[in-house]
This record gives C-alpha cells, structure tokens and sequence, in this order.
C-alpha cells in the first residue's frame, strides 16, 4: 500500500507491504517510523481510544488513529494521511493543542460539585452520560467552520462540556452555564453538523448545542440578534 504523509507542505511516500485487516492507521505510522523512517512525529498514548491523542486525517476523514482500521478507509490501495485542521502544526501530524484546551479553561469545563449532593437516576444520567465520553480529542473542534467567521467562538467541544454539566443537577452552576455559552458565542454555530458525524466516541454534539441555544433563548439569556451561524445552509 503507497502511504502519504503531510509533512510540512508537502507529501512524503512510504511504501508499507504487511497492511492486514486489524491493522490500525497508528500501527501503519508505528512501522513507518520503527522501519522506514525514524523522524516521522505523531501522538499516541493509550492505543485504545481514551487518551485522545492521536487525531488525525486520513483520505479526508478525521479519526482516531489508534480505532481506526487501515484498509476500511484505504482508496485505491492509497492513505493520505494529514494533521488535524483549524490547529498549528507543530511538526508532521502533531498539532498544537493549546488554543482549543485554554478555550475550554474560559468555559470552566469542569464540574463544580453542589454543597448538598442529590441521588442521579439512571434516567437522568442517561440525559448527559454520552457527553461524559468526550475525550478532548479535538476532532470536533478540527472540523469546524465556524470559526471562518468568528474566532472568538468557542468550539463544538466547550459546548459538550457545558451541556454535561448543565444537565448534571448536581453541578452548581447551573444555568450560569447557558451564560458561559453565550460567552464563548454559541451562536456562532452554523449547524453544519461536521461536529457530531466526525466525533469518534459518537456524542450529539450539534444537538447538544441546539439545546443549549434553545433553552438560553426561551430564558432570555440569549438573543437571535447574537447569531452569525443560522444563514448558513450546509444542506443537511
Ligand atoms: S492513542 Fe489514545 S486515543 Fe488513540
């Protein structure tokens, strides 16, 4: 199989012969640099889905390199993999977290536990537990158009950890979350949905942020007038 790889502007071949059907995108880069090429850079850590790590684009789709089997994105007996847009590239495929992860310190993505806890129900946990999934993996982020218009906008992923703890009754917060959201401009979306079909552990996440943007209008908290995002039609 003939595999490029973005490295900075241009694409590099390796040809990698010993591709079987369980073999990952992150064991094709592994054999790369243990064999072919020792200076090539990407992240890994957990192998296993829960780090987050190890996003990047292969033949146009954004994935985890580590869930994702070669041959079920391979065209032509072709890879082309590329680091993760709306992101600096650092060196090869790793990109530079840091702007998406300081966007989420402002939109305290965190849980801010009640003085009194209440028993959560299973129907009430069921309610926000996908959200409790996102591993910061910032592919949602990667996919993003929104911030064409607006880069003050905080992503898709500040808005799954709002909706998670919004939703958690024992946050303390509360709808203090749905101002935050307006502050991190959730209108700004435009509803293009890039985000949930791209999120590797499958969260709602346009949904959530329509959610929130409802709830917030129909409370007050947020106006139509802060939208740039409804005129867009992505055609879904
Ligand atoms: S290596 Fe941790 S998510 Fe892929």
């Amino acid at each position: 199989m003939l595999v490029k790889i973005k490295r900075e502007n241009s694409f590099v071949d390796f040809k990698v012969d010993n591709i079987e059907k369980r073999t990952t995108i992150l064991e094709v880069l592994e054999y790369i640099k243990n064999y072919l090429d020792s200076s090539l850079s990407y992240r890994a850590q957990c192998r296993s889905s829960i780090c987050g790590t190890c996003g990047v684009k292969v033949n146009g789709k954004t994935v985890l390199a580590c869930k994702t089997k070669a041959l079920d994105l391979a065209q032509n007996d072709e890879l082309t993999i590329e680091p993760l847009d709306n992101m600096p590239v650092i060196k090869d495929l790793v990109v530079d977290h840091e702007e998406f992860l300081s966007k989420l310190k402002k939109a305290k993505s965190w849980f801010v536990p009640k003085e009194n806890f209440e028993k959560v129900y299973p129907e009430e946990l069921k309610t926000f537990e996908k959200e409790t999934d996102c591993i910061l993996c910032g592919i949602c982020y990667s996919v993003c158009p929104a911030f064409q218009n607006d880069k003050n906008f905080g992503g898709p992923i500040n808005f799954v950890k709002i909706f998670r703890f919004w939703k958690d009754k024992n946050d303390a917060l509360q709808e203090e979350r749905i101002l935050i959201a307006k502050e991190n401009n959730i209108t700004s979306c435009v509803h293009c949905k890039y985000c949930t079909f791209s999120c590797p552990k499958e969260i709602p996440v346009e949904s959530d942020i329509m959610q929130i943007e409802f709830f917030g209008k129909q409370k007050g908290i947020i106006q139509s007038q802060d939208s740039f995002g409804f005129g867009f039609n992505f055609g879904f």
